[in-house]
């Protein structure tokens, strides 16, 4: 449709900013602990012509006795009535929505459950098989029809599914296999330690050779087994908020086609070959896996101006970040080491090179079709992931966020019985390293 093309902001070419289509909004209320409460709460609902699409009840963690209900509300009907009595009737409420205005006390919609993540395909900005005028493969079309089935496969992924197995071509994998010994050659001098140790072991367990495209799946088994990243197929542009969520579950999204054979060292958007060789090594270094989620954790709720701020530093740190390593400039963004050409213009003597500094970095405008002109230098990553939690303790925010492994859900802390929760399994945690260190 003319004029409602999304504009490019902060990310990479599969970050886009858009209207959200769906406009569900999800309300957590408390209840107490009696025969009948949600049916009454329910009640509510129905009188004000709100239909629920899904409800859930759990013991509460904030109110410890009581219930805690989240139901996803429809768009339609008398929302504002419905919220009105059941602000008369519960204690807590929290109202979560991709319709959120400021000022108003909701919270921009983000996925509390990892299941949550699927709710992202019905949102994507513009469907992976749709290539501009200018793309290399737009004239192509054996090329487009390949890129739909790439797009129709992660569009009907479901969380808890094995990841789709490719069968690749052998013209895609002749391009993979141009780039893949190209970048090779560069790797040892211009990519950072933590990448350089991690290859080998990509090389030894998922097939990183220049005659085979590596298997999400088999990828997203080593990344898990290493730091709990795993990978999850995307059929298109993600906004930067839906995108940025995925990372605080500790989950990358990930394309699987392959750029167009005509320009094996081009593409104008990210591929197989940005995502295996770029993104994932780094991913499985400890130290680097926990900067990439706090970017993640920080955006979850963030107004929008700091999503956009959020991922800048996205930008500047993951795709193309530079740090200092023995003295020596060293590559760790993927934009980078996917990139042959920009790769040694990074570590010459041409761009500006500046702190990272997320107050500032967040920002700094950018190109997205040519080199950056700017490049920013993390000292390590636990000293960026350090920098990036006290920023976004700026984020204005009225709770914290947490990841709960066990639960694979973030959890929204705003009350003192789970923080003390927190706090004892910290102490039981302390007790197992002490007892563990006594024993060396
Ligand atoms: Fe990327």
């Amino acid at each position: 449709m003319a004029g409602a093309e999304p504009t490019l902001v902060a990310g990479g070419n599969y970050i886009k900013e858009g209207l959200d289509s769906a406009k569900s909004t999800c309300l957590i209320f408390s209840a107490e602990e009696e025969v009948g409460s949600l049916a009454r709460s329910l009640k509510l609902f129905e009188m004000t012509g709100v239909n629920l699409l899904h409800i859930e009840s759990r013991s509460s963690v904030r109110f410890p006795g009581q219930y805690e209900f989240m139901v996803e509300c429809a768009p339609g009907g008398n929302l504002a009535a419905a919220i009105e009595k059941l602000q008369s009737i519960t204690s807590y409420l929290q109202i979560i929505t991709r319709n959120h205005k400021d000022n108003t006390g909701t919270v921009p919609w983000f996925p509390q459950r990892m299941r949550d993540l699927d709710k992202f395909a019905n949102q994507i900005l513009s469907y992976g098989s749709e290539l501009d005028a200018d793309h290399p493969g737009f004239t192509d079309p054996v090329y487009r029809k390949r890129r739909k089935y790439f797009a129709d496969i992660a569009y009907n992924y479901k969380h808890g599914e094995p990841l789709p197995h490719v069968d690749y071509t052998e013209e895609e994998t002749y391009t993979w296999s141009q780039v893949f010994n190209k970048l090779k050659t560069l790797f040892p001098s211009h990519a950072c330690r933590e990448f350089n140790h991690v290859f080998p072991l990509l090389v030894e367990n998922c097939g990183y050779r220049e005659d085979n495209i590596p298997q999400l799946q088999d990828v997203s088994n080593f990344l898990r087994d290493c730091t709990g990243f795993t990978l999850r197929p995307v059929a298109g542009l993600l906004s930067s908020r839906d995108f940025l969520a995925g990372l605080a579950f500790r989950v990358f999204h990930s394309t699987q086609y392959i750029r167009h054979p005509s320009t094996p060292y081009y593409t104008p958007e990210p591929d197989v070959c940005h995502e295996l060789l770029g993104h994932v090594p780094l991913f499985a270094d400890p130290a680097f896996a926990r900067f990439s989620q706090e970017i993640g954790l920080a955006s979850l709720g963030a107004p929008d101006d700091y999503i956009e701020k959020l991922a800048t530093c996205y930008w500047f740190t993951v795709e193309f970040g530079l740090c200092r390593q023995e003295g020596q400039l060293k590559a760790y963004g993927a934009g980078l080491l996917s990139s042959f050409g920009e790769l040694q213009y990074s570590l010459s003597d041409k761009p500006e090179l500046r702190p990272f500094d997320p107050a500032k970095t967040a920002l700094q405008k950018y190109p997205i079709t040519e080199y950056q002109p700017v490049y920013y230098v993390a000292e390590s990553f636990e000293d960026a992931k350090e920098k990036l939690v006290k920023y976004s303790q700026t984020i204005p925010r009225h709770f914290g966020v947490r990841y709960n492994p066990y639960t694979e859900s973030i959890e929204i802390l705003n009350s003192k019985p789970q923080i003390q929760g927190l706090i004892d399994n910290i102490q039981q945690e302390i007790q197992i390293l002490v007892t563990a260190l006594r024993k060396l």
